[in-house]
């Protein structure tokens, strides 16, 4: 599944992606506020493609060029709900393009996909603790605040965060379309 905006191209991820990939995730102000180690070459970027990129609802955020500055998905996995409506939302952006809106353009699009393609009644959203650019591209979005948990493990940085969750339902989603 391809999806576009009027900057950017949303598309499956390819194991040729992966120096861009590195070139974004090896930043150390990047990987860390979402939970996750920055890459450390280009052979472990293409590792991430390979087991955790290249599945349905994971999508490469492009300009029109095509080559990968971020990545944006819907986790159907994911432990903020058991329901098979539901899903979790995730970004993050390569920081030489932060600031533009780039992330709630893309956010917006895979929100429409969401729940007016694939019929999800509500869209999950987290971020840690202190994670102010996350915070501002949820309420932009119009996700709403549902509950904080303290205590949380990062394994990859055996760290305990808290964190926050926002909730977007598809009724929340029919009210903002029509605004
Ligand atoms: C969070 C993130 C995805 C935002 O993407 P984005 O496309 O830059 O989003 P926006 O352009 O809407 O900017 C969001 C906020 O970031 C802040 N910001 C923007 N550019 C910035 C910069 N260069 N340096 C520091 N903060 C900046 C601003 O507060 C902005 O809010 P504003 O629009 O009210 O001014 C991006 O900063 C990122 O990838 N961060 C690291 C990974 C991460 O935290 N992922 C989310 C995990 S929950």
């Amino acid at each position: 599944m391809i999806l576009e905006t009027s900057r950017l191209i949303l598309r499956p991820w390819n194991e040729n992606d992966a120096e861009e990939l590195y070139k974004y995730a090896s930043d150390p102000e990047v990987g860390p506020p979402a939970g996750w180690v920055p890459h450390t070459s280009i052979e472990y970027s293409r590792g991430i493609i390979k087991t955790l990129l290249m599945h349905p609802e994971v999508y490469a955020v492009c300009f029109k060029d095509g080559k990968p500055i971020g990545n944006i998905h819907l986790n159907f996995n994911t432990d903020m709900t058991d329901r098979k409506d539901e899903c979790e939302l995730g970004y993050w952006l390569g920081k030489p393009f932060w600031g533009q809106g780039i992330i709630p353009e893309a956010a917006k699009e895979l929100l429409r996909h969401a729940f007016e393609e694939l019929g999800v009644n509500a869209v999950w959203c987290g971020r840690y603790d202190n994670n102010k650019k996350s915070r501002r591209v949820q309420e932009k979005l119009g996700f709403v605040y549902h509950h904080t948990t303290e205590g949380l493990l990062v394994s990859q940085l055996n760290e305990i965060r808290t964190g926050h969750v926002m909730l977007m339902t598809s009724e929340t989603w029919t009210n903002l379309k029509s605004k």
